[in-house]
């Protein structure tokens, strides 16, 4: 039996490094990826980031194989979009809903995550209510109250926290730094390279932006939340709206300043990233999603980028989560 399991891991691993892999991981038995989960584990700190990729991938699986996906009740608030569009963008789609097109300035590399849910939230807030919730959430509480953080290399350790908290607690509403637009207005300056420890966060239970916002009434909440495979993207984007995503960051992504991106060679891994999918495309025949990324001018980043689709570019493809919106 053990023997067995090592074979099909060596398998695993090889198919995982070969570009046609994709998503593989999801059809496979859910025993056999737990035993393959164990034996990454015993993978040393001078693992290959390509093995670390791996082993997240495996994680990802077994958890993928133990939630009960996708499963959506239709609902008249969406339009069920099944065709194939060459060509999408969620921002002309839903016109209406303007935060769809916007951007944060994370300054903090590591809080990455807190921009991509919320935003994804937003979003899909408008579009369930055909535009009468059209506000950004807000992101400092998510980052002062939720009690989560990046656990180790910008990711969370596990991709439905974030959802979860959404779904358990909710999130009021919180325009940019700077504003009283909303709840909880950020308060974390758009400063590019900021420390990566920002250690002074409080939680205030009480809206400190528009003050005439009831903070107890002010949360909004997703009914169920999912992990959405490769081939499903572009359907779930295309009905009901953009979806959170986590990639492998690489040095190389700081030259992008416009087209396709793709890891280049000799590129450095750097961390993980999230960012918002809202999008995709094809760009001198080279297949693309569309991302609003958490840099924005300042960072010297345009805040929408475009990488490789359909090759699980920088594992795009790979880590894709989204919430339904609970609407009263
Ligand atoms: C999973 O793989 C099995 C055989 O390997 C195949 O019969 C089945 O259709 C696959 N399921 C999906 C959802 O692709
Ligand atoms: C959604 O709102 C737009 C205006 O923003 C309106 O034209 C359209 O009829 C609405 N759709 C539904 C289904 O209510
Ligand atoms: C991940 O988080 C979800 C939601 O909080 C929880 O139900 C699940 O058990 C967690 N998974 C692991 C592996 O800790
Ligand atoms: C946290 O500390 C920094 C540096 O001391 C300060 O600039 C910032 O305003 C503080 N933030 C909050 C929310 O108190
Ligand atoms: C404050 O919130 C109230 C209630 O949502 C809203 O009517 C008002 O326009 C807001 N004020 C500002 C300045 O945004």
């Amino acid at each position: 039996m053990s023997k067995i399991i090592f074979f099909i891991s060596i398998m695993l691993l090889n198919s995982y490094l070969t570009e046609e892999a994709k998503l593989f991981m999801t059809n496979i038995s859910g025993i056999q990826i737990t035993k393959t989960l164990k034996a990454g584990e015993n993978m040393g700190p001078n693992s290959a980031e390509q093995e670390n990729l791996m082993f997240l991938g495996t994680r990802e699986v077994e958890a993928a194989t133990k939630s009960k996906m996708l499963y959506k009740t239709r609902s008249h608030r969406y339009l069920i979009d099944n065709q194939k569009h060459k060509e999408f963008d969620a921002r002309k789609r839903w016109p209406q809903c303007k935060t769809i097109g916007e951007v944060y300035n994370e300054g903090n590399a590591l809080l990455s995550w807190a921009y991509a849910h919320a935003g994804a939230f937003a979003d899909r807030m408008c579009i369930a209510t055909n535009g009468s919730y059209n506000q950004l959430l807000s992101t400092e509480e998510l980052i002062s109250c939720s009690g989560l953080t990046a656990c180790s290399n910008g990711w969370l350790c596990n991709h439905t926290v974030v959802w979860d908290y959404f779904k358990t607690h909710g999130l009021v509403s919180g325009g940019k730094y700077n504003t009283n637009d909303g709840c909880q207005p950020s308060r974390i300056p758009p400063i590019c390279n900021m420390p990566t420890k920002i250690n002074n966060r409080t939680c205030d239970k009480y809206c400190y932006g528009n003050d005439t916002i009831s903070y107890n009434h002010d949360h909004v909440k997703v009914s169920h939340y999912y992990n959405i495979r490769y081939n499903d993207i572009q359907n779930e984007v295309q009905t009901y709206g953009p979806v959170t995503v986590m990639f492998s960051l690489y040095d190389d992504f700081f030259l992008y300043k416009n087209g396709v991106y793709a890891q280049t060679e000799n590129s450095k891994w750097l961390r993980y990233q999230y960012a918002k999918l809202i999008g995709w495309g094809v760009e001198n025949g080279v297949d693309y999603w569309l991302l609003v990324n958490t840099w924005g001018n300042e960072c010297g980043q345009n805040g929408l980028f475009k990488i490789k689709r359909g090759t699980n570019e920088c594992a795009i493809e790979q880590f894709v989560y989204a919430g339904e919106p609970k609407i009263k």
